[in-house]
């Protein structure tokens, strides 16, 4: 079976923009390929962090992979810093990645912005750690949301220039781009994201929800009721598209181009839907979270199962590369 692999990292809760963005494709691949799923941990180390709260973090995040439907039975569930392969591999792919690849990526830039007090070598690697994730597995390919297709495109990059010096042995993984490829925040504006107070997380309860979608902000041209919308431009009718029936959808564009909807009774909907996409997630949270040492076997578990594929590849990196036996 071909191997996929794909990571979100542990630096605070995880939002529907992760769920639709990324896990909820993963579920569906645990058919078809031989699925690493890991927590990367290493990558949360880039930005400030409490070191107190990131083993409380991978929990968290390997409890809602979990809850959402990765079945260790099919997949391996990992944390990256138990496969130390990887940062081992890391330093060997720096050494064929021109330093110029690294500053162009946009996310780098971004988070020089973001980060000015902390602009460590870390923020720069990351792509070339996000990279040796994907390859020491040699996966075919990686499910993730748009936003990390710039990292993907200097994944593939870095595979040919190794291929090319040291001979045939990683292949070029594809994305897997799910159709919630890009979930904007309750901004409207932004992506939603950890970084930002924009977010409905996973384990947000109904009240919540609803309370923060009756916020969010919809077509800004829409005013009042009486202004026709355009659902297309809208942030709320992105989310009917994942969420809501073909009927439910259509009931609200017209709706909302006919000026006789107004965004109350369309976020309402929204959040129904919402709600209901969640109930059995949040309720297997709640079965998680009084099975911790479960939790703990799992991806003690996964990581071997992760490591000895890894130790595999890295010997044969070794080797190309001309290592010290
Ligand atoms: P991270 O932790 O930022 O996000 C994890 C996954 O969630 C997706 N995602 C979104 N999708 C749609 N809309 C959004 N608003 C949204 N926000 C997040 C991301 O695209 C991602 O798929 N660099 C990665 C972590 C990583 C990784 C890897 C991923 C490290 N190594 C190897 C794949 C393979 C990151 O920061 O993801």
């Amino acid at each position: 079976m071909d191997r996929i692999f794909s990571g979100i990292q542990p630096s605070g809760s995880l939002h529907i923009g992760n769920y639709f963005g990324a896990i909820k494709q993963w579920i569906k691949l645990q058919e078809k390929y031989q699925c690493i799923y890991g927590i990367v941990d290493y990558h949360a180390m880039t930005v400030v962090y409490d070191q107190k709260e990131l083993p409380d973090r991978v929990m968290d995040a390997a409890i809602a992979y979990l809850s959402a439907g990765v079945d260790p039975e099919k997949s391996a569930l990992m944390v990256q810093s138990q496969v130390p392969e990887h940062t081992e591999l890391t330093w060997i792919l720096n050494t064929v990645t021109p330093l110029g690849w690294c500053e162009r990526v946009p996310t780098f830039k971004d988070k020089v912005r973001q980060n000015r007090d902390n602009v460590n070598l870390g923020l720069l690697d990351y792509p070339v750690l996000m990279t040796a994730d994907i390859i020491i597995y040699k996966s075919v390919a990686v499910p993730v949301g748009q936003d990390q297709l710039p990292h993907l495109e200097l994944t593939r990059e870095i595979v040919r220039k190794f291929n090319s010096t040291f001979g045939d042995t990683f292949p070029e993984p594809k994305p897997i781009i799910s159709e919630g490829a890009l979930i904007i925040g309750l901004d409207g504006k932004q992506k939603m994201s950890k970084s930002l107070d924009n977010c409905i997380y996973l384990s947000d309860s109904p009240e919540k929800i609803k309370k923060k979608l009756s916020t969010a902000v919809t077509d800004t041209r829409r005013q009042r009721k009486t202004d026709p919308g355009v659902p297309q431009e809208c942030n709320i009718y992105s989310l009917h598209k994942l969420l809501s029936t073909p009927q439910q959808q259509q009931y609200c564009h017209q709706g909302c181009t006919q000026a006789s909807m107004g965004c109350f009774e369309c976020k309402k909907i929204l959040a129904e839907n919402l709600i209901n996409e969640l109930a059995p997630l949040q309720e297997k949270q709640q079965f998680w979270l009084s099975h911790q040492d479960q939790v703990r076997e799992i991806l003690h578990q996964g990581g071997m199962a992760a490591r000895a594929i890894a130790q595999q590849t890295i010997q044969e990196v070794r080797e190309k590369v001309g290592l010290w036996k």
